[in-house]
């Protein structure tokens, strides 16, 4: 089926332009970008007051497939991921069994649904055990774009040099999660006035600093690229910005709760709002968002981290760490940064788009004549309420619940299907 979408503000994030032009998609593919298209026996889709822009490409996702399909399943977090206007997500590997082989990377990625590009990242340990390299080789030819042990930080300098030593040969960048574990235990809140609060111990920020610091000096020293994952703290955004300058091969990443949220939001949302790395202070949040609006932090990706309603309903200290993002990164960056005037529309895109691609060296990202027909339509506008019932995601653990938002997806279109259309 052939699709013409008339009248869309096209967001472009490469050329940083917005425009009004109509979009032909044929066979997959785009055919034609330009004013007064027409395509006979094609569905006309009216965009007028929209805006058309690449699929989004969400770099830090868990879909919990093999092992806590209770939490999510490949089929429900891809169903998310159109839902929330994503056609390409990189997943993170720690499932059980944890994606440590070529085998378990092709598995993951047949499974894909809805359309959805799936990218599955590999561990950079066996079992994520900190110890023993996997074949960065043979999981790159399987299809892995990068390797990371997640939420279980390599805490080894010399298995993680040993990594970039590695990857750098194939090209591959070392996805770091930041945090010392001595330093942070199992504790659920950032170390400061809310931990003090509630008399519980917490993850003092340093945690964070002091990893993002090794893992950037490993990349300068061993000249392979290193990706710091979710950014939550104002020295962490110092540290790459330093080292940005001096050249190093360095990228990182945000989410929308760390430029949205502060520590307090555990006082309201108690386990809603326990992450991993925490909710920061005011001042962290404002030097994520200038992290943003300089460009020191190149992606926004979400680190949906679905668990079930049971999981979450525990004491804070006993819940698990994270939420959900599929479904509402669009609209809470749209409101936190383009619809509050810290960033223009394609700012927000690219960070959501060409910018994560370029990443993982994934030909994703941007809308060309030629290229695959990958975008979103989205009224940047539109306000909504966030209602975790309505979510397709077998996860509903956010903090976001009941958050008017600007800006909503109206359909999704994937490989020139349309995957997602609102109502
Ligand atoms: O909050 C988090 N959730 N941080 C992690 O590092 C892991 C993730 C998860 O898998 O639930
Ligand atoms: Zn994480
Ligand atoms: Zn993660």
């Amino acid at each position: 089926m052939n699709i013409l979408i008339k009248n869309a503000v096209l967001v472009d994030p490469v050329e940083g332009t917005e425009r009004q032009e109509d979009i032909l998609i044929q066979n997959e593919r785009i055919a034609a970008i330009g004013t007064c298209l027409q395509a006979d026996g094609a569905q006309v889709i009216d965009a007028a007051g929209c805006c058309a822009a690449p699929g989004l490409v969400d770099i830090h996702v868990h879909l919990r497939e093999p092992g806590f399909e209770y939490k999510e399943t490949i089929a429900s977090g891809c169903a998310a991921a159109a839902r929330g206007g994503v056609t390409s997500v990189a997943c993170m590997p720690n499932t059980r069994p944890v994606i440590d082989t070529p085998e378990l990377v092709r598995m993951v990625r047949e499974k894909a649904a809805c359309g959805i590009h799936v990218f599955p990242i590999a561990a950079v340990s066996v079992g994520q055990g900190g110890e023993t390299l996997t074949d960065a080789s043979a999981l790159k030819a399987a299809g892995a774009p990068a390797l990371s042990d997640d939420g279980v930080p390599v805490q080894s300098a010399l298995l993680v040099r040993q990594a970039l030593l590695a990857a750098g040969q194939l090209g591959m960048p070392v996805l770091s999660h930041c945090e010392d574990a001595g330093l942070v235990g199992n504790y659920a809140v950032n170390e400061g006035e809310i931990s003090r609060k509630l008399g519980i111990p917490g993850r003092p920020a340093v945690a964070e600093e002091l990893m993002a610091m090794r893992d950037a000096m490993l990349a300068e020293e061993t000249g392979a690229s290193v990706h710091i994952c979710h950014v939550s703290t104002a020295n962490t955004v110092e540290i790459v910005r330093q080292f940005k300058r001096r050249g190093v091969s360095i990228t990182c990443e945000t989410c929308p709760q760390y430029f949205t949220l502060t520590q307090e939001a555990i006082l309201t949302h108690g386990a809603m709002a326990r992450v991993n790395p925490p909710l920061r202070t005011e001042r962290d949040r404002a030097a994520v968002l200038e992290g943003l609006r300089d460009g020191t932090i190149d992606a926004i990706v979400t680190d949906h981290a679905p668990h079930s309603a049971e999981e979450k309903a525990r004491p804070l200290t006993e819940a698990p760490s994270g939420m959900v993002g599929l479904e509402t990164s669009l609209a809470l960056s749209l409101t936190a940064l383009y619809h509050k005037g810290h960033m223009s529309l394609p700012a927000v895109i690219a960070a959501m788009t060409v910018k994560p691609a370029k990443i993982l060296g994934l030909s994703k990202g941007t809308l060309q004549v030629g290229g695959s027909a990958d975008l979103v339509l989205f009224n940047p506008d539109e306000e909504w309420v966030i209602d975790p019932a309505r979510f397709v995601s077998k996860g509903r653990n956010t903090p976001f619940g009941g958050f008017k938002v600007k800006g909503k997806v109206n359909a999704t279109i994937a490989d020139g299907a349309m995957i997602y259309r609102e109502g």
